[in-house]
């Protein structure tokens, strides 16, 4: 029975053009390349510059995703940006990306689910096409955790870093069965029982302030693992895929351990996980998007490959979604 996916037709992504190296940070914090690299396999992340907002990395990569898609911006329905460091408290920054886009017409919104944010609003641009609200919709991870980074905590300042990565969705006729493009499946969780596991201490409606990001990374890690597998072999069941049908897993990119973790105790090879977080630490919503456009641009990323993207972040919250290409 032939059936309307979410197709990928294009992605783009968005680095500002400074780095920041383990050997800098070492300059500014009682750290050490050896301990980050051992630690989290980060070497070096991207830091915005002076005056270069969160919708400037945005409009950038949903540039890149147009110009890859072959789409023009009259015909985007929808733009959803996930961002947990909006340029303000509102309007949502989506509204300045489609301004910056030149569209005046179709919605604009912000979804908010700190690294997990891409993975949701993945989701729901799907559901929204499925349900023949929109036909095209741009899907943007931007941030710039460098902003509400604490630079004189060690335990945090050196894990995370600044980018943006989109894609273009299209809701596409498809035969209806497993060698469909598009979306498969998605499964979104969250539990604000540990919501103070990792948090930012300020807020608009607590202490009027932007606040800094506070993490218990020792809990962080230990829930990690099991959360992300646990949403992984749910999408399995509802789709009838396994470990072994997978071409490239694309799991947010926070920490190599976590990655390598995960890819194991799903049985997933390691030559099938794409890795990004050495060269760009952990942009939160952005990872998951720029790392599908660092496998897009390499030529390992091909159609009719199956993708199988994951997330955990804050709140906590973490979601899987299983595609092709
Ligand atoms: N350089 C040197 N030493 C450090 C640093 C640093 N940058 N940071 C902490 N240390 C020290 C600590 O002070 C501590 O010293 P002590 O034993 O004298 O007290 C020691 O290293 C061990 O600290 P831990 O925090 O226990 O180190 P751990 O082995 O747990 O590694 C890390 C810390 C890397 C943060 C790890 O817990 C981790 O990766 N957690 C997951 C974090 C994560 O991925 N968060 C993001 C996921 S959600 C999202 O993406 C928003």
């Amino acid at each position: 029975m032939s059936l309307v996916r979410s197709v990928v037709l294009g992605v783009g992504g968005y680095l500002p053009e400074k780095t920041l190296t383990n050997a800098e940070l070492s300059t500014m914090v009682d750290t050490s390349d050896e301990w980050i690299t051992q630690r989290t396999g980060i070497k070096e992340r991207h830091i915005a510059a002076k005056g270069e907002l969160t919708s400037d990395l945005a409009t950038a990569a949903a540039r890149v995703a147009l110009a890859n898609a072959g789409v023009s911006i009259a015909e985007i329905d929808l733009i959803i940006l996930a961002t947990a460091t909006p340029d303000n408290t509102f309007p949502a920054s989506a509204v300045t990306v489609q301004e910056k886009l030149g569209m005046r017409h179709g919605a604009a919104f912000d979804i908010q689910a700190v690294c997990s944010g891409f993975v949701f609003a993945l989701s729901q641009a799907d559901a929204m096409i499925r349900s023949g609200q929109v036909k095209k919709v741009i899907v943007i991870g931007a941030e710039t955790f460098s902003r509400i980074v604490d630079w004189t905590d060690r335990g945090t300042c050196v894990l995370f870093g600044d980018g943006a990565g989109a894609v273009v969705l299209s809701g596409e006729p498809q035969p209806g069965d497993t060698h469909d493009r598009g979306v498969h499946a998605s499964r979104l969780r969250s539990d604000g029982h540990y919501k103070e596991m990792l948090y930012v201490d300020g807020g608009p409606s607590s202490t009027g302030t932007v606040g800094h990001l506070r993490m218990e990374g020792r809990e962080v890690f230990k829930h990690a693992v099991g959360m992300i597998t646990d949403v992984i072999e749910d999408v399995f069941a509802t789709t009838g895929f396994s470990a072994a049908d997978i071409d490239w897993f694309v799991p947010h990119q926070a920490n190599m351990r976590i990655i390598d973790a995960s890819a194991k105790k799903l049985g997933i090879e390691s030559e099938k996980v794409i890795r990004t977080v050495s060269l760009h630490g952990n942009t939160s919503a952005a990872s998951i998007p720029l790392a599908l456009s660092v496998a897009s641009a390499d030529g390992r990323l091909k159609k009719g490959d199956l993708v199988l993207l994951e997330s955990m972040g804050g709140g906590f919250t973490w979601g899987a979604i299983l595609l092709r290409w």
